[in-house]
């Protein structure tokens, strides 16, 4: 076979700095065995021995390993045609049958993919109210460069949610992988520095340990992950939360148990079964302390346990059927960790959604009734959640606590740009009647159900000491008169 000339580039990759977007070089860059995959896959089509020809006609087309795309296709194709010896069409729809394969799966070492969405409170600006752009930005182009251009992530997205910050990965390495864990750790220790110099607010609040052990799960930050086997079209939607804890999302989960708000349960023949919930029993510490109870059948049983949003928290659902995960909260109490309470537990949700399990639109209803939760100002009172855009920021009374939702595709563990879901008129609604329902229950002030009880109490230990010396001026009476020796009768 000899090389055509003048070389001719076909339209569809002409200009010069195409976008492979989906495509194979979007899928190899800083993935190894994805570029030997691509690189064999090519070298059968075009029946030659010389594999390294090939991975050298991808670097003359000086792949731009951080966004996936070749800088200079024409010089690709034209190494590749000079080296291989090969006509241009041959090359050409080689590369296209390798990319379709890519895009099918069917060359996926496997298509098991772990979905990490791990964030944490490193500072923010103003108060707690938002990350500075220039961490936010020192968290991200440490991951780039760390995660993905080393290869141990497919895809990463970095966002914010008030004051925390979240670092969602794509890759195969599992669940609790340390070194995945590792990266996002150093990547907040990185942005954290950056939040020193700049003097922003709480530096480093969520990273409550010197290194962790192993994960980070229990080392301050908050950890949501999914393992699975990808469908064809696989849609998830990654919440935050922040002011709150994660409890806050047990109601929204214990609704997909209702077909008044989930009405697959009866339009959907798939989705009948029903679920297996896990819940974890926050009050023990150490290891987890699980249950697990089906719907619709253990419904009354779930709802007495979760009903206890700070001690009963939904950690996982399954479907009943298969076992399938499809849920996973970030499940964990911060001053249980730091033996001090250092602000509330600001968690992560991943859901799957579509198909077998419930619709995104379905997932997403409960988040219109903007329910009471513990968090707002201080970590300490209680207030409606707000469905806010990605990125959302809090501002009155240190809130109201708010939940931001960005919905993907996912696809051989590449993601999509997101679908903002709560930035739609509909959730505007929302919003303006929830604003309503947090005035309403901060006219009350302290009073009653506006704060929380004494043991959630972000900041217990100057009104515990406070009680304890009230406690001691109290005085045992009868019938008006100090009763004699009765113990904490004394007066002063
Ligand atoms: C709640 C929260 C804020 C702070 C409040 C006081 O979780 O982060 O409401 O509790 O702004 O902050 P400090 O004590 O840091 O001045
Ligand atoms: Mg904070
Ligand atoms: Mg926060």
């Amino acid at each position: 076979m000899t090389a055509q000339s003048p070389l001719t580039i076909p339209m569809e990759i002409r200009p010069a700095r195409m976008r492979f977007r989906n495509e194979i070089w979007e899928r190899t860059h800083g993935w190894r065995s994805d570029v030997d995959v691509a690189v064999e896959q090519m070298a059968r089509l075009l029946d030659v021995k010389d594999l390294e020809g090939i991975k050298k006609a991808v670097e003359v087309g000086k792949p731009d390993r951080t966004y996936g795309y070749l800088n200079d296709p024409r010089a690709f194709f034209q190494a590749l045609l000079a080296a291989q010896g090969v006509r241009q069409q041959d090359a050409v729809s080689a590369y296209h049958k390798t990319r379709d394969t890519l895009v099918q799966g069917e060359v996926m070492i496997a298509n098991q993919i772990t979905i990490s969405d791990i964030k944490a409170d490193i500072g923010s600006i103003g108060g707690h109210i938002k990350p500075g752009i220039s961490v936010v930005e020192a968290v991200r182009k440490y991951v780039e460069q760390e995660g993905v251009n080393s290869g141990l992530l497919r895809s990463f997205f970095v966002s914010s949610t008030g004051d925390d910050i979240s670092i969602l990965m794509t890759h195969q390495r599992g669940k609790l992988d340390e070194t995945i864990h590792n990266l996002a750790w150093n990547a907040f220790l990185v942005g954290t520095e950056v939040a020193r110099l700049e003097g922003h607010y709480g530096a480093g609040q969520d990273l409550l340990v010197d290194a962790p052990a192993g994960n980070v799960k229990g080392a301050g930050p908050a950890v949501a992950e999914l393992e699975f086997v990808e469908r064809g079209a696989e849609p998830f939607v990654s919440f935050g939360a922040d002011k709150t804890n994660p409890g806050a999302f047990s109601l929204p989960l214990y609704l997909l148990s209702d077909p008044m708000y989930n009405s697959g349960l009866i339009l959907a023949d798939n989705m009948r079964p029903g679920y297996t919930y896990r819940i974890l029993d926050l009050t023990h510490k150490g290891e987890d302390k699980a249950i697990y109870l089906n719907t619709p059948e253990d419904l009354y049983d779930l709802a007495l346990l979760v009903r206890d949003t700070d001690n009963f928290v939904i950690e996982s659902v399954f479907l009943k059927t298969t076992g399938e995960q499809f849920v996973a909260v970030s499940a964990t109490r911060l001053h249980d960790i730091a033996g001090k309470y250092t602000g509330k537990d600001d968690p992560r949700m991943l859901v799957r959604c579509q198909g077998q399990f419930p619709a995104t639109g379905e997932v997403l209803h409960p988040f219109a009734l903007g329910h009471l939760v513990a968090g707002f100002m201080r970590g300490s009172h209680n207030g409606p959640l707000m469905p806010v855009k990605l990125n959302g920021t809090i501002s009155w009374f240190d809130g109201p606590p708010i939940v931001t939702a960005a919905a993907f595709s996912v696809k051989n563990g590449i993601l999509t740009e997101p679908a903002d879901a709560f930035d739609q008129p509909f959730w505007d609604a929302v919003r303006h009647e929830v604003a309503q329902k947090a005035q309403w229950i901060r006219r009350q002030g302290f009073f009653g159900a506006a704060m929380l009880p004494w043991n959630e109490l972000e900041y217990s230990a100057g009104p515990v000491k406070k009680m304890k010396a009230l406690q001691s001026r109290f005085t045992l009476e009868r019938d008006g008169e100090p009763m004699e020796g009765a113990a904490g009768s004394q007066k002063d």
